[in-house]
Formats: structure tokens, sequence, C-alpha cells
């Protein structure tokens, strides 16, 4: 089974892909992190965000297994995520990591902004992922703030909505929902609601599967 999560910067939808994976025994993988290394990876070499040929070759050699640094959640590295993830040539040198994530014998659970509609389009269930503007903010400005960053609301809702329109509005592979995906609106929801409310269309979605090939 494939489940493919897409949504806004946080929408919920990362929170949504660990339980998901932890309760189905699927392994998931946090698709915005690749993003977020290579990235992080530039920025290191002192190099040009808006350079496509130095992105690509950067997200080229990106090691999947050094993505578990701290230092990739930070608020920084989620706007040069969002830089040199609207160069088409970059998306093109992450998409066989990701697509080989996916095909692992079992399944896999994927969370980003293009997993629906480019990575897995044949995914078994698909869920987009929402909440509102000020609700995400609200709940980015909180996380940020646990891991010490000083950012105050306002840069935080700034920093969402700027991402936001950037990820909506590239040429390639734009946050979209896909046609076939359930949308799931966490604004009013706390994360054990927001689980148990995408896991119900997960299992409905399941089921409409196997009837349809039943
Ligand atoms: O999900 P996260 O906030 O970590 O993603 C960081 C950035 O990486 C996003 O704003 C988006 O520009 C990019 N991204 C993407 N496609 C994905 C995952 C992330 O373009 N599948």
């Amino acid at each position: 089974m494939i489940i493919a999560i897409d949504g806004p910067a946080a929408s919920g939808k990362g929170t949504i892909a660990r339980r998901l994976a932890s309760h189905f025994g699927l392994p998931h993988l946090d698709t915005g992190l690749l993003y977020r290394g290579v990235g992080k990876a530039m920025l290191d070499q002192g190099l040009d965000l808006a350079d496509e040929a130095q992105a690509e070759r950067v997200a080229l050699a990106l090691d999947p297994q050094q993505l578990d640094d701290d230092a990739l959640r930070g608020a920084q590295m989620g706007e040069a995520a969002s830089r040199i993830a609207g160069h088409p040539k970059v998306r093109q040198a992450l998409l066989k990591l990701q697509r080989d994530f996916a095909g692992q014998t079992g399944g896999a659970v994927l969370d980003g902004r293009d997993i629906g509609t480019v990575i897995c389009p044949g995914a078994t269930v698909k869920l987009f992922v929402t909440a509102s503007a000020p609700e995400r903010a609200r709940r980015r400005h909180l996380e940020l703030q646990k891991r010490g960053d000083g950012i105050g609301y306002d840069a935080v809702l700034a920093d969402i909505e700027r991402r936001d329109e950037r990820d909506s509005a590239r040429s390639s592979a734009p946050l979209i929902k896909a046609g076939d995906a359930c949308l799931l609106d966490t604004t009013n929801l706390d994360i054990e609601g927001a689980f148990w409310a995408a896991l119900d269309q997960v299992e409905r979605a399941v089921s409409a599967s196997a009837s349809r090939q039943g």
C-alpha cells in the first residue's frame, strides 16, 4: 500500500504521515527533507540558490542517509528548500530516489507537495492535508519556539504565505491537490483528531479500491 500525503507547510501532514506509517508498519519518507538537504548543502558551500545547474549537482550528490540533521528543520532551511524546489532539474534529480522508496515491497508513506500528482500518481490512497494559514503559522511558531528559534509569529506567517505562494505558482510540480485525493482540513483538529480523521479516510479509500478490484 502506498499512502501519498501532500499539503502546504505546517498543515500537519508530517505528523499524520508518521502516525499512519507507524500504524500500518510502513516506512516513511518526509520528502521536504530532501529539498531542505539540497538547500542547506548549497548554503554551506556558499552557492547561489538561483543557480539551477549547481543545485542539480548538489541534488544528485545528496545522501538520503544524512538527513537526520536537526539544522534542516529551521525556518531558514524551509525558505532555501522552497527556492531550489522550483528548479525542474532538482525535482528530476530527486525523482528516482522517491519512486524507489515508494516502490519498496509492502509499500510506504511519503509526504510532500507533489507525491499524489507526480511521484506516485498511482498511490493506493492520496490525502491532501490543509489548514488555515494563521493556524499553520501558530503551530509552526510554537514548534520553532521549542527549538529555541526566536522568530516572531508575524514573521512565521509571512514565511508560510510566501512559501505557499511560491510552491503553488511554480510551473514544475506545483503544490496542488490531486483530483482523486481526499481533502483533510485540520484547522479545528488537534493531532489525535487529525490522525483519526486521516486513518478513517485511508480505510475508506482502501476498501473502495478493494471493491473496485474485486
Ligand atoms: O515540507 P517542508 O516544509 O519540509 O518542505 C520544504 C520545501 O520543500 C517546501 O516549501 C517546498 O518548496 C519543497 N518541497 C517540494 N516538494 C516536496 C516536498 C517539499 O517542492 N515533495
